[in-house]
């Protein structure tokens, strides 16, 4: 039997739901008689407190990917952070009452799970959470599990090691602010270099880099300085190849590589925030949330408008939810 809270878990639950896929802005609808979802031996269910959103939700809805997508009715949202309400039988980590937070999608754009986190309640596997830092509010943590899973693998995909230098295209978005902080705070960079528009330079010293690049103004792979590894979180691969040292790794996340640059996937796990908490609750490195990034959940839709401008610093987190 699997076990749950005394609170009452209502079987009727508020969502955003698509049942078409689209323009999140068009086609995203709020829903107030969506199942709450059954939860495998495997699973706990989360009372949502915060969800946080990432490119890949209006990726996914406009159909970047619906070969291998899973078919609507979708609640878009990969990140999370709540309370556990729920355990399946074969769950040891948590119990109900834990403060949790992850990214409750394994495979970012393989057949990922219809049920997402914009919901009042999510079903997620155990192992694709870890205990919340308790110096973190949950707009914090739930601001950190997909960009900093990402940050981090593809850190280690490269083969990162104390003393390489590395270039971050992109230094003030959701995924580079916190590859800045790692590589500098748990990967021992000697130098980090990051690229963004005029307004975010000093944002950009302030997370660690040694050189702030202003994109509006000098082009990085004209500089006479070059990386053991280029991360491009911008879609940059065929400039990125010009920056790197010869023999060092280019890796990029958004669109196609150009080679030698390679295309990284996130795979979620809970073991990387696991890992990562003690750098969290020390302080070492920090969420960074757009000032004007906080929305209801109510306001949804309007975070959906302001993250497609591609102009977002660090991440947008729906918090609260009913
Ligand atoms: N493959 C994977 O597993 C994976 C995982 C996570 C994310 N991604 C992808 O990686 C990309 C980045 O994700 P994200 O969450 O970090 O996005 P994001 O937070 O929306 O990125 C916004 C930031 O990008 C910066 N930016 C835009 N154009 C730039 C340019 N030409 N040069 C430098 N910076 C630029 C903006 O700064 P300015 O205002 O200064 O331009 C803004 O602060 C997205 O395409 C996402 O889908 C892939």
């Amino acid at each position: 039997m699997a076990s749950d809270s005394n609170v009452a878990i209502p079987s009727k639950i508020k969502a955003w739901v698509y049942a078409e896929r689209g323009n999140p802005v068009d086609v995203l609808k709020l829903d107030s008689e969506v199942r709450v979802p059954e939860i495998k031996e495997d699973e706990v269910l989360v009372k949502v407190v915060a969800a946080a959103l990432n490119p890949v939700d209006f990726k996914r809805a406009l159909g970047f990917f619906k070969d291998i997508d899973s078919p609507p009715p979708i609640v878009p949202g990969y990140d999370v952070a709540g309370v556990v309400v729920k355990i399946g039988d074969q769950v040891k980590k948590f119990k109900v009452g834990d403060e949790v937070y992850g990214d409750i999608i394994e495979k970012a754009v393989d057949h990922p799970k219809q049920h997402g986190t914009l919901a009042e309640y999510t079903a997620v596997e155990e192992r694709l959470l870890a205990l919340k830092p308790k110096n973190l509010s949950f707009v914090e943590a739930a601001s950190l599990p997909l960009a900093i899973e990402t940050a981090y693998e593809g850190l280690e995909r490269t083969g990162f090691s104390p003393g390489k230098s590395i270039l971050v295209l992109g230094g003030a978005g959701g995924v580079g602010s916190l590859l800045i902080q790692l590589a500098k705070e748990v990967f021992g960079a000697s130098r980090v270099a990051a690229t963004s528009s005029t307004g975010k330079l000093d944002l950009l010293k302030s997370l660690g880099a040694d050189l702030a690049i202003d994109y509006t103004k000098e082009n990085f792979e004209d500089l006479q300085e070059k990386f053991d590894v280029v991360y491009d979180t911008v879609g940059q691969s065929e400039r990125a190849v010009r920056a790197v040292k010869e023999g060092g790794s280019v890796l990029t996340i958004a669109g196609a590589a150009t080679p030698p640059a390679v295309r990284f996937i996130l795979t979620s796990a809970g073991s990387v925030l696991e890992k990562l908490n003690p750098f969290l609750e020390s302080q070492k490195i920090k969420p960074l949330i757009d000032p004007k990034g906080t929305f209801p959940f109510s306001k949804v839709l309007e975070a959906f408008s302001y993250l497609q401008t591609g102009r977002v610093t660090g991440k947008i987190v729906i918090h609260p939810i009913p």
